[in-house]
């Protein structure tokens, strides 16, 4: 059931919390599926709702630096970014403290968590309830993210109670993860803060940022296989339309057979990337909800949030068959 923001249903979705229950809320960056981070039974309803597979650890959030102080062992560069983004779309990962309660379904059997501070409602709910809550973005595992509250009743239907309505998230994308090693910070996962803001942030600390080498061991178990995937194909950095296909523009680029275009969505008129990532997935899952079977997708400048929405677009476009 869908419910607005107002208090007596944030009150609502904390008992719901605190009797083990699963709950849809609101973030800045796509709506999470919330469970309480130290209770095994909730958090095993959440990889049961989403179908996600066991190996894949979930994002515990906390309300602020002093809460994740209780749950992880955090170094001097990992405060200090926590102190500029948070609260905000940045996950860290760090080393887990062994004194945590944080249940061991929640972390796939790694002995880090990835660590983030949402933004208002959830942050609300967050402090209300006490505890930190772990939450996956509220989608089945592999599909679309969900940025409104309509998209996570269509993904998750019956499977989740309830569903607080806080609009469409701002960001629009998931938050990045980091994790410092050795003097280096390694960007696991390209989302809402981007390599530039990070380097910036760095700068005085002669901390190098670096993105995690594809071929690495897989650091994000979720990293590197299909995901955000629509039912639709998707086809890359087009420049030309072919037969059956809708279009997924960005600013003016002129792209040849535009006419034949089934359906036009435009992520970004003016050409702005921020604009583009806060329509990607909605607008991919307007295309995949019509009668398209094909979705031409125009190219996207690799800069700023550009990285991210490229990477979503990347794994959106990769087929587990
Ligand atoms: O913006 C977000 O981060 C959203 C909202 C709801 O907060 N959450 C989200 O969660 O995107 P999810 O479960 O869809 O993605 C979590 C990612 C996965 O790729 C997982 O592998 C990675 O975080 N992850 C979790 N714990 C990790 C750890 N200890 N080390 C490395 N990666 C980890
Ligand atoms: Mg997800």
């Amino acid at each position: 059931m869908i419910v607005n923001n107002q208090n007596k249903n944030i009150n609502l979705a904390v008992k719901l919390l605190q009797q083990g229950e699963i709950v849809a809320l609101p973030t800045e960056t796509v709506y999470g599926l919330a469970a309480d981070a130290t209770n095994a039974k909730a958090i095993e309803k959440i990889y049961e709702a989403k179908n996600r597979p066991s190996y894949n650890p979930l994002i515990v959030h906390v309300s602020n630096i002093e809460m994740a102080e209780n749950y992880c062992y955090i170094d001097d560069i990992s405060r200090y970014l926590m102190k500029i983004f948070w609260c905000g779309p940045l996950s860290i990962v760090l080393p887990l403290r062994e004194t945590s309660n944080i249940s061991k379904k929640a972390l796939a059997g790694l002995s880090t968590i990835a660590i983030r501070a949402p933004q208002n409602i959830f942050n609300s709910v967050i402090k209300a309830f006490g505890k930190p809550i772990v939450a996956p973005s509220a989608n089945i595992s592999g599909a679309i993210s969900p940025t409104n509250a309509q998209a996570v009743q269509n993904s998750l239907s019956n499977k989740v109670k309830l569903i607080i309505d806080g609009g469409i998230c701002s960001i629009g994308l998931e938050s990045t993860i980091v994790k410092l090693d050795n003097n280096k910070l390694y960007i696991l996962r390209f989302g809402g803060i981007t390599k530039k803001m990070l380097k910036d942030a760095l700068e005085k600390f002669n901390v190098e940022v670096l993105t995690i080498d594809k071929h690495a061991k897989i650091e994000a178990p979720g990293m590197l296989t299909s995901h955000y995937a629509p039912n639709a194909y998707v086809r890359l950095n087009i420049t030309e339309l072919y037969e059956n296909e809708a279009l997924l523009a960005f600013g003016k680029q002129t792209i040849k057979n535009k006419e034949k275009a089934l359906k036009i969505l435009n992520l970004s008129e003016t050409g702005n990337l921020s604009e583009a990532a806060y329509n990607l997935f909605n607008y991919l899952s307007i295309l995949d909800n019509s009668d398209v079977k094909n979705i031409a997708v125009a190219p996207i400048p690799n800069i700023g949030i550009g990285e991210a929405i490229n990477d979503r677009l990347t794994r959106a476009s990769i087929r587990n068959e």
